[in-house]
């Protein structure tokens, strides 16, 4: 996608409309660093967001949400999350973490071999449920990820009528995100969360009890639930992370190096993760995210008149910030279809340039978490080079990618695992996941 959209920014400029099949009015498209950079700076007085989510907030019952709202009601919602989307809470919930990451890594053997992004999806929901909701909701993944992309189709991009979020497998998903809401509110009462590390879902039912009338009953459960969609947006990008390490033995054997010096002795504090211990492994998330950008684009609808590099936008109409185009652009990134991890070195840093780098969005809504997001996934990575030799399934796989409803690539991607370093730390971890999923299915039976 993030190509295309190059291609076609280098034909029609940077601002041009386009006629989707199943979108009966003119779309139009901005790209380019001008446009990104327009949008970071008025973006937020001249589009909005409401419109693209309206339809999957109804679905779930709410009124608005954090990626719906606009304006004073979306900053004060932001500050709001702000804190459980920072590297502090991440910190203190560090050792959950690991236990999620091993507790997936635990059931990989020699020989297997994985669907990618299955795979590398539940290593990053289980984590980022732990963070978020203090609980590892890895299982229930596939439901909320199936129900997320039929919304997309039906409500968002609008491809198929919407009684096809209403088939029994949907309403099945729909009534597993339900028991996900109440084994959250059930495990967040105030006697069961003393002394716990704070979490998302701490803050928002103090919001809610603060002040209901902003932030209601009705829309608790939407802005519980929606992190895991953006976790499997990083769970895709891990499955690329992963084909680029084990494609490129230099790139593997350098965050190989890394990950020895850090989790040779259990796991490291905290403190231990900095730039310059997990170097290379930053470096390939950066570079994974630039050439497989997992959220391509940014949806708006004009509010006020305005005009970008010369040209008016209607009100009214839809907009799409391709803001990862600037990604495949020679004039930012020399020779840009290659992997380069080398490219954010001191010297070259060629994501530097102004808005030159889009792959966590621009302007007031751009992504609440990138660098929550870009440590999980160094440190997945990590213990996955530390812990593993994996092959490439089959051997010489061309890539290929599902652009629609997200980029994801496709299931035909597989790895093979060559061979396991035992996973000895972790016994006590997946030990303790496991009596925690048993206290969990016992609860709920
Ligand atoms: C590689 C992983 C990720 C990528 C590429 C990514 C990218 C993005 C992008 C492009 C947006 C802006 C969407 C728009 O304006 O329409 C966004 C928003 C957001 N992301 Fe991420 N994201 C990632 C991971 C995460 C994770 C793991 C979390 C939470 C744990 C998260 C939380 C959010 C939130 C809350 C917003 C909405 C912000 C707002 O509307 O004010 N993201 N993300």
């Amino acid at each position: 996608m993030a190509r295309l959209l190059a291609d076609l920014y280098r034909e029609y400029g940077p601002v041009f409309a386009v006629k989707f099949p199943f979108y009966r009015k003119r779309v139009f498209v901005l790209a380019g660093n001008k446009a990104n950079i327009w949008f970071n700076r008025h973006a937020r007085t001249n589009l909005r967001s409401k419109d693209t989510m309206m339809g999957m907030e109804t679905v779930l019952g709410a009124s608005r949400s954090l990626s719906g709202m606009d304006g004073a009601e979306h900053y004060r919602m932001r500050k709001a999350q702000h804190m459980a989307f920072t590297r502090t809470r991440m910190n203190e919930h560090l050792g959950d973490m690991f236990q999620a990451i091993r507790l997936e890594l635990d059931s990989w053997n020699e020989g297997d071999e994985l669907v990618a992004r299955n795979a590398c999806r539940r290593i990053m929901s289980g984590q980022v449920s732990e963070l978020m909701v203090s609980l590892n909701l890895a299982d229930y993944m596939d439901d909320i990820l199936a129900f997320k992309n039929r919304m997309l189709i039906t409500h968002v991009q609008k491809a198929l009528p919407k009684f096809f979020l209403r088939t029994p497998r949907m309403a099945a998903a729909a009534r597993r995100i339900d028991h996900v809401y109440s084994m959250i509110r059930n495990s967040h009462t105030l006697a069961q969360r003393e002394n716990k590390p704070r979490d998302l879902a701490d803050d928002l039912l103090s919001l809610h009890a603060g002040d209901p009338q902003y932030f209601p009953e009705t829309d608790i459960k939407f802005a519980t639930i929606i992190p895991f969609v953006a976790a499997m947006y990083a769970g895709t990008a891990m499955a690329f992370a992963v084909f680029a390490m084990f494609s490129n033995p230099d790139i593997y054997q350098r965050v190989r190096r890394e990950a020895k010096v850090l989790f040779a002795n259990g796991d490291p504090d905290p403190e231990a993760f900095r730039e310059e211990t997990i170097d290379n492994a930053h470096r390939l998330v950066l570079e994974t995210l630039r050439l497989y950008p997992s959220v391509p684009l940014q949806l708006r609808t004009v509010m006020n008149n305005c005009i970008v590099e010369g040209f008016e936008l209607p009100v009214g109409s839809r907009v799409v910030l391709a803001s990862t185009a600037v990604h495949y652009l020679e004039e930012n990134y020399p020779d840009p279809q290659t992997f380069d991890i080398d490219r954010y070195l001191p010297g070259r840093e060629e994501n530097k340039k102004h808005g030159a780098y889009g792959a966590f969005g621009f302007g007031t809504h751009a992504c609440l978490a990138p660098r929550v997001a870009e440590y999980q996934m160094a440190i997945s990575l990590l213990m996955i080079a530390y812990y593993f030799e994996l092959e490439i399934l089959p051997s010489s796989y061309p890539l290929k990618i599902n652009p629609f409803p997200t980029c994801t690539p496709r299931k035909s991607l597989k790895f093979r695992v060559k061979s396991k370093r035992p996973i000895t730390s972790g016994q006590q971890a997946v030990a303790s996941n496991a009596c925690r999923r048993f206290r969990r299915s016992e609860a709920t039976s």
